[in-house]
């Protein structure tokens, strides 16, 4: 009987696979058809029983080449790359069945499928893995996906760990800087990972949602199917319209993924459709694709997509003052891996020791299968006639002796004898410990360890006249060469929305504590907010609304959309015992444990009250093309504003593309991700050109400010208390929002000083400054929008006349009366002068 999960699962886009640990060895389990790999494919027929794998591929092609040879709408019954709208409350509709699904129901498909491959046992318990980039709501489905396909027990393991783990094992060298290069069907990761005589780390991570052999075969089909066709036919028609052309590309891509694959083994290859699989064109000749390609032309045509890929991998070395020539082993993971030319250019650019001892397609989860055998199962049903211990010992290690603490669990063995002892036999013959009396205090037993494998052993116990007791559990799993206890990482910033009154809107704030690559469990803690509203106790009308955002952007003060939204916390006069008024202190703590689980909780100082608050991650909408493409116009106008051209223009392509690709889900959420990447470089942008100003300004506006003070120092009608309160707020902020270049603060600094210093100015000039706005007031009277037109000219005329007789500390009054007949803009401009 099993007393660890021992089963790993790569729920992946396009392929899944599932390994189960036997003898302390993994174990790829193979589909029907004999393959390692799974497509994560899904399949609904008309008698509406469900197809999953290649079986589900093959009906997929059908339909696809069924579609396009009568240009009729294929009736969708088969779905793929479902994980990409995971955590999403996006729908498939099935004709055949009837109904919709999320995309956690068609996962759970998969999964079903893959149990159902394991024939000699039920798996009620596995370790799963994620993209390093799959953020709360994507695991929460995972989960869900897995519950609903009666895996009882789910741990998530990231992808990159999961491929680490597995390398890890078998490696000679258990020192230095590992790379996880993992290219898959619609995902690109790559982590970089420290390890210290077999004890990994992760330093950091990247990588692109939306990149992968799709995109690989797309380009093929653009740049080189497509064309043949149009040289060789007539299908200007079938081009033009989007919906014959998307179910052109379709069919094409299935020649392209083909002949991309051979193309990994062999230098040339022939791109040719199955006679009638192609429609005729608009000459009515019936199609042929016969297309020769060799290497030449994949360099041609996929090089630029692999060199993205490297790009961002140099990229993450560099951030990290790393470059590739540190890096011990540079670790292939996913289909594409298996391209020569992909190969090459990662040798020739990122480091010649590129390591292919591990399967690309398997790796992911065999590391999972390792790891689930360190995972004790849940809930194991008690049996009351077996000898219940409790086992006290680290489940991987980089040493060769380990020593486990063994005792019997309290208050559970009475019916049992009262004197046992007992010892740990290795599975593989080799070693067996010393005999020892156990009892409810730990007993110590040393054992000797296998290298670089998992080792199983068998706990035998026996009584006084030494016959055998069956004891729960009966054997234990350390894998050695390898640590991964300090695997668990952030691979996010988190941080929460604050409201702006001068940009009236929402800005993020990062939560210091809660960095990517923090280890976890870790503690963010944000203080020195205030509250915008008051809370009645009991009011659930009085709410302060908290988002919490998860994301790659860690700069303050920028726009929210940068990253994701996790949830929003919100606080009612429910959550008070006592008032809270407007403006009250606020701190906010987020614990995030190592299964990433988030735990809230708010601070009022003001009447020492805590507040903790779960975080229930639900799935988030797809993004609306009307939001996207509001988005877009917004940032082409900034980009134009700050004379961004270029950026601008990038801005001006991502919107013809959402025109082309607003109907289809994938295509929203590429654009959304591409638009991130783009309002980052405006962000940064902006920064260039905006800051150096604004630092200048903040600066002088300080150093002046500190001038007049001085000058000012002794003048009686001067409040001191408020003036001193002012400058030690100051003096604490304002080198932070220099270090920080944080533009929203920075602003509030400058306006926030000008009119401390206007106001001792003024008081010292007696009014002075009062009465020249008076006179600015009076140069343009007309070409401001006054309520009160004719009461706004009395009022200005007997505040001028007051200037001019002595009595200018009244001007501030008058100035008061007029602001209030005039809207806001105006007053700003009366202000800002
Ligand atoms: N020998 C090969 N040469 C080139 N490409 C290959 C080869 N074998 C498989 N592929 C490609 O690998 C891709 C699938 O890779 P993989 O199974 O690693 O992805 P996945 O794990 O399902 O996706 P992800 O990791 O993005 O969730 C497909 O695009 C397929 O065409
Ligand atoms: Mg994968």
């Amino acid at each position: 009987m099993r007393t660890n999960i021992d089963f790993g699962i790569d729920l992946g886009t396009t392929n899944s696979s599932i390994v189960k640990m036997e003898n302390g060895k993994p174990k790829v389990i193979k589909t029907d058809e004999q393959f390692e790999t799974m497509p994560s494919c899904v399949h609904f027929t008309q008698r509406k029983s469900v197809l999953v794998g290649k079986k589900a591929v093959n009906a997929l092609q059908i339909d696809l080449k069924q579609a396009l040879k009568t240009f009729s709408e294929s009736k969708t019954n088969t779905f793929s790359e479902f994980k990409r709208t995971m955590g999403t409350t996006h729908l498939y509709k099935s004709s055949n069945m009837d109904r919709s699904f999320y995309s956690e129901q068609l996962s759970a498909e998969v999964l079903k499928q893959l149990k159902s491959m394991v024939l000699d046992e039920p798996v009620n318990a596995a370790v799963i893995t994620v993209p390093a980039k799959f953020k709360n709501q994507q695991k929460e489905a995972t989960i869900r996906a897995a519950k609903l396909a009666g895996i009882k027990q789910v741990v998530l393991l990231n992808e990159p760990v999961a491929a680490a783990t597995a390398y890890g094992l078998d490696a000679k060298q258990k020192d230095g800087y590992w790379l996880v290069y993992d290219l898959g069907g619609g995902t690109f990761d790559v982590a970089l990972i420290k390890a210290e005589d077999g004890i990994l780390k992760v330093i950091d991570t990247d990588g692109d949602e939306w990149l992968g052999g799709k995109n690989l075969d797309e380009a093929i089909v653009d740049q080189l199917l497509i064309p043949y066709l149009q040289k060789n036919y007539l299908i200007t028609r079938l081009l033009a319209d989007e919906k014959t052309r998307e179910m052109l590309r379709a069919v094409l891509k299935i020649y392209a993924e083909e002949g991309r694959i051979v193309l990994s083994y062999k230098d040339t290859h022939t791109f040719v459709s199955n006679l009638g699989d192609l429609p005729n064109d608009e000459h009515n000749k019936e199609m042929e694709l016969d297309v020769d390609a060799t290497q030449a032309d994949m360099v041609r045509i996929l090089g630029p997509l692999y060199q993205k890929t490297i790009e961002i991998t140099l990229a993450l070395l560099l951030r990290n003052n790393l470059s590739g020539s540190r890096i011990h082993a540079l670790i292939l993971v996913g289909g594409p891996t298996h391209s020569p030319i992909l190969r090459k250019m990662l040798k020739e650019q990122v480091t010649p020791i590129v390591d292919t001892s591990i399967d690309p397609m398997t790796a992911v989860a065999t590391g999972a299968a390792l790891f689930a055998s360190t995972i004790p199962l849940e809930n194991v049903v008690v049996d009351p006639t077996k000898l219940q211990l409790s086992l006290d010992f680290e489940a991987t290690s980089v040493e060769l002796k380990e020593t486990i603490g063994i005792a019997l669990l309290p208050g559970e063995n009475s019916a049992l004898p009262a004197e046992v002892w007992a010892e740990l036999a290795r599975a593989d013959g080799g070693f067996t410990s010393e005999k020892i009396k156990i009892s409810e205090k730990p007993a110590l037993i040393r054992v000797l360890l296998l290298p670089s494998q998992p080792n199983m052993f068998r706990i035998r116990v026996i009584d006084h006249e030494g016959n055998a007791v069956l004891s729960q559990p009966e054997q234990i799993t350390i894998i050695q060469g390898i640590g991964i206890d300090e695997m668990a990482t952030l691979h996010y910033h988190i941080g929460i929305g604050t409201f702006d009154s001068g940009e009236n809107r929402e800005l993020f704030q990062p939560v210091p504590g809660l960095e990517k690559n923090k280890k976890l469990p870790a503690t963010g803690i944000i203080s020195g907010l205030k509250t915008r509203n008051a809370l009645l106790p009991g009011n659930q009308e009085n709410r302060l609304v908290i988002p919490t955002y998860s994301g790659e952007y860690n700069a303050p003060g920028t726009d929210p959309l940068l990253n994701n939204l996790i949830h929003e916390v919100v606080i009612t006069g429910l959550n008070i015992p006592q008032e809270l008024p407007e403006g009250s202190e606020l701190e906010i703590t987020i614990k995030i444990d190592r299964s990433e689980h988030i735990q809230f909780s708010a601070y009022f100082p003001l009447i020492d009250h805590t507040e903790d608050l779960s975080i229930p991650v639900k799935n988030t909408d797809p993004p609306t093309a009307a939001y996207l493409e509001e988005r877009i116009d917004e940032a082409i106008q900034t980009a134009n504003h700050i004379e961004a051209y270029e950026l601008a223009g990038q801005f001006s392509d991502i919107k013809n593309r959402l025109q082309l690709e607003k109907g289809s889900i994938h295509g929203r959420f590429n654009i959304l991700n591409d638009l991130r990447k783009l309002l980052l470089l405006l962000d940064t942008e902006k920064r260039k050109t905006v800051w150096p100003e604004l630092e200048k300004q903040l600066t002088e506006e300080w150093n002046q400010l500190k001038k007049v003070v001085d000058l000012a120092k002794g003048d009686e009608r001067i409040n001191w208390g408020i003036v001193d309160g002012y400058m030690s707020d100051y003096k604490l902020h304002v080198p932070i929002v220099l270090k920080d270049k944080d533009i929203k603060r920075a602003r509030h600094y400058i306006d926030d000083m000008y009119f401390t210093r206007y106001e001792i100015v003024n008081i010292a000039l007696s009014g002075e400054l009062d009465c020249d706005k008076l006179k600015s007031i009076d140069g343009v009277f007309n070409s401001f929008s006054w309520s009160d037109p004719q009461k706004a000219r009395q009022l200005l005329n007997a505040g001028l006349q007051d200037c001019n007789s002595g009595k200018a500390d009244k001007a501030k009054d008058t100035l008061k009366a007029l602001y209030k007949l005039m809207p806001q803009k105006d007053r700003e401009k009366v202000e800002k002068k």
